[in-house]
């Protein structure tokens, strides 16, 4: 049985969902443990008022009862408060009255390096609304509540993982991330940053390298490539690895199976190693621009400045706990593929009886 995860959900429709299915029965979860992940999400230096106006909170449909699991599909809700303000122009059915609050006029103006021009064209929308609901990041929080879930899986595994800032606009210090944030602001601009997610307590034996499907590597950077302005993604010293000797670049084993080094970040040959996994991902500027970026008018043909709609300067902060999300999900699904079980001792259990088979502490 493997971990599988849908969401649906526009930034301003009425609210985010998502089905996880494949969790064993009677794994406890915390309300408020989620929530304290959806709320890390909304904060960060850079981040725009509409983090302070909605405080998200997770809502639980179905899978779970008295705060444990089922074993059935688990159905999040996470709440778009905002819509409130937009129900005409974001109501799922044809609106009653007249237009009223946002959303209401058609937007035809295309941001560069959002999904907005691409979308149009692929879908034959003539509102550019159409695309860029869906396209946005604000659906991410669902996906943070799915990867709470996952964390408290992993964490009956003793598996814990984190995610955090490492790079804003070239900057490695909290100074000089906060300065070039004040300065982007200031001119009215973006940046983009660099995150890093790190997993320990990983067994070595998770993924494999049998088929290309099961290469844990493979699934990592698939997952962090899947999160909206993620453009790099590097495991271990990942891009630094390319310029080195293999001699200085492998982890040497040591009697006891451990490694000294861990340049490989915790992967190699698609299964984990039994070191710290270590993702790193980049994430471009956010395109949309407080000082629109040339576009054209898609109603009139003629040459125009792109849409400027409420934004972030950056996001890096917020990317970490997607990315710690999206990591936690990842390495979920392959303990579950492993491991089995329908109910929480299976699971566990399984897990236990594989570390005494390799004889790992
Ligand atoms: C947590 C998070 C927050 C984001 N916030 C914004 C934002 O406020 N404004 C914006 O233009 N893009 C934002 N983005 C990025 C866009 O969603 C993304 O660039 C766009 O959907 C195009 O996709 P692509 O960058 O993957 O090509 C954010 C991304 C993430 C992960």
């Amino acid at each position: 049985m493997t971990l599988g995860l849908t969401t649906a959900g526009e930034s301003h429709g009425p609210a985010l969902v998502a089905i996880v299915t494949g969790l064993p029965a009677g794994l406890r979860l915390n309300r408020d443990a989620i929530d304290a992940d959806l709320r890390r999400r909304q904060q960060g230096y850079g981040r725009s008022p509409r983090q302070q106006l909605e405080t998200d909170h997770v809502e639980v449909l179905a899978g779970l009862r008295h705060g444990r699991t089922l074993g059935t599909p688990l159905a999040l809700v996470v709440r778009n408060r905002d819509h409130e303000n937009w129900a005409w122009g974001m109501s799922p059915w044809e609106p009653d009255g007249a237009p009223s609050g946002k959303g209401t006029k058609p937007v035809t103006l295309p941001r560069p390096g959002h999904a907005d021009l691409a979308g149009v064209l692929k879908y034959g929308h003539e509102d550019v609304r159409n695309a860029l609901e869906r396209a946005s990041a604000r659906h991410t929080a669902v996906h943070v509540a799915a990867g709470a879930v996952a964390k408290a899986l992993l964490r009956a595994v003793g598996i814990v993982v984190e995610g955090r800032a490492v790079e804003v606009g070239g900057e490695r210090d909290e100074d000089g991330m906060r300065a070039a944030t004040d300065a982007a602001r200031k001119e009215r601009d973006t940046l983009g940053g660099v995150v890093e997610v790190v997993a320990t307590g990983c067994p070595p034996g998770l993924g494999s390298y049998a088929t290309k499907d099961e290469r844990l590597d493979g699934r990592l950077a698939a997952a962090l490539m899947g999160i909206q302005a993620v453009k790099g993604v590097e495991i271990g010293e990942g891009f630094e690895l390319a310029g080195m000797r293999g001699s200085e670049a492998h982890d040497e084993i040591d009697p006891g199976l451990k490694r000294r080094t861990n340049r490989a970040g915790g992967i190699e040959a698609g299964v984990s190693n039994g070191e710290p996994i270590v993702a790193r991902a980049a994430m471009k500027p956010l395109p949309t621009l407080m000082r629109p970026l040339d576009s054209v008018d898609l109603e009139t043909g003629e040459p125009a400045q792109a849409l400027v709609e409420r934004s972030d300067v950056q996001a890096v902060e917020a990317l970490a706990v997607v990315a710690e999300a999206a990591i936690a999900f990842e390495l979920a699904r392959t303990a579950r593929d492993k491991f089995g079980g329908d109910a929480m001792g299976d699971f566990v259990a399984a897990h236990r009886a594989y570390l005494d088979r390799i004889g790992w502490q």
